[in-house]
């Protein structure tokens, strides 16, 4: 096998490699402190030890996300991880702030997987929690203008929900699980690229396809009739209004529709996709005013995000040109 070593992340304990072989950790050892999610991929708090020539140890912490690979469709997905990890090169390279850094990849910890390697951050539920209502409003507008500059760039992300918007000791987003995220600037190529782009010029020639299961989550996703779907960018605005409302009434737009219809209709919804099929404009709307009832500016942002019919969403430059965060609390990172 030949490695090229060319390429290495910055601050980097590892190096990336071209898709299909493999990643080393070049320095430290490392240990498993504790598990942070055991989702679909579980994500691990570890400690890298590191001695240096002068014999100086130094501990960081690192976030160590687990994918699997299972043997029939490994290809596709080490060429996803990678994709992946060239969209947050950008971003890092490009200066978009509010994007979670990816230090590096690893294939050390799973044999038969791969591991990006993140800063690690505290825990986000506890966090939304206690942040008061104008932090959240300005914990909003960071989130915003980072969507809208990834947009800015062809990047949408389409799995926009809480659970994927870490936070840092100030109180700011970072968007992360860029999974779903696809690239429509450069040219998309089913192939590695013969050379790793690594300047912001050979990054913008790079592009890539729609990842193959990009649902996202589908509570933070417009209602709408399977099989029908929203513009790329759209589907971000969406589910940022999810979002928002999430963040600022402490209770999710899934969960409130779901009580709402079955005292309505006295249907209950058991998945996200009766969901789509039951929700209508009038009962949104309804939510939106009744939670926001004393927020009219929230209210109004929420109903021109949370509309059932696309033409009706606002884009994320409009978003963050709307009065509610016009207010002069607001700061950005
Ligand atoms: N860098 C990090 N620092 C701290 N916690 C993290 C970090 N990355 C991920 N997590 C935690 O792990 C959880 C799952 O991570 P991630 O979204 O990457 O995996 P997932 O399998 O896609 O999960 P989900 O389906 O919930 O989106 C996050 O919601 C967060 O709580
Ligand atoms: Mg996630």
């Amino acid at each position: 096998m030949t490695l090229d070593s060319s390429f290495t992340f910055p601050n980097s304990p590892t190096t990336f490699f071209p898709i299909n072989s493999v990643v080393e950790t070049t320095k430290g050892s490392w240990s498993f402190e504790r598990e942070i999610s055991n989702g679909k991929n579980p994500v691990w708090e570890a400690t890298e030890s590191s001695r240096n020539a002068s014999s100086n140890s130094s501990e960081r912490s690192f976030a160590i996300r687990i994918t699997s690979l299972s043997k029939a469709t490994a290809s596709q997905q080490v060429n996803q991880i990678n994709q992946t990890a060239l969209i947050y090169l950008f971003c890092e390279r490009k200066g978009i702030e509010g994007v979670l850094r990816l230090k590096g990849l690893s294939s050390a910890y799973s044999p038969d997987g791969r591991s990006e390697i993140y800063e690690v951050f505290p825990r986000h539920e506890e966090i939304h929690t206690n942040m008061s209502f104008e932090e959240k409003r300005s914990f909003l507008n960071s989130l915003a203008k980072t969507i809208y500059n990834l947009h800015e760039n062809d990047i949408v992300h389409w799995d926009i929900k809480p659970s994927n918007i870490l936070v840092t000791n100030q109180k700011t987003p970072c968007l992360s699980d860029f999974e779903c995220s696809w690239m429509s600037k450069g040219k998309a190529t089913d192939h590695a690229p013969q050379k790793i782009p690594t300047t912001v010029e050979e990054l913008e020639e790079f592009g890539c396809n729609p990842p193959d299961k990009s649902e996202g989550d589908l509570r933070y996703r417009a209602p709408r009739p399977r099989g029908e779907n929203e513009s790329p960018k759209a589907r971000d605005c969406f589910a940022f209004g999810a979002t928002a409302y999430e963040i600022l009434s402490g209770i999710s737009l899934y969960e409130d529709a779901k009580k709402e219809i079955l005292e309505l209709e006295g249907k209950e919804i058991k998945n996200p996709f009766g969901y789509l099929v039951n929700l209508n404009q009038k009962i949104l709307f309804q939510l939106v005013n009744d939670r926001f009832s004393e927020y009219p500016l929230a209210a109004d942002l929420l109903t021109n995000l949370l509309s059932l019919d696309e033409s009706q969403w606002m884009t994320m430059e409009e978003v963050i040109k709307h009065p509610f965060f016009q207010y002069t609390g607001c700061q950005s990172f």
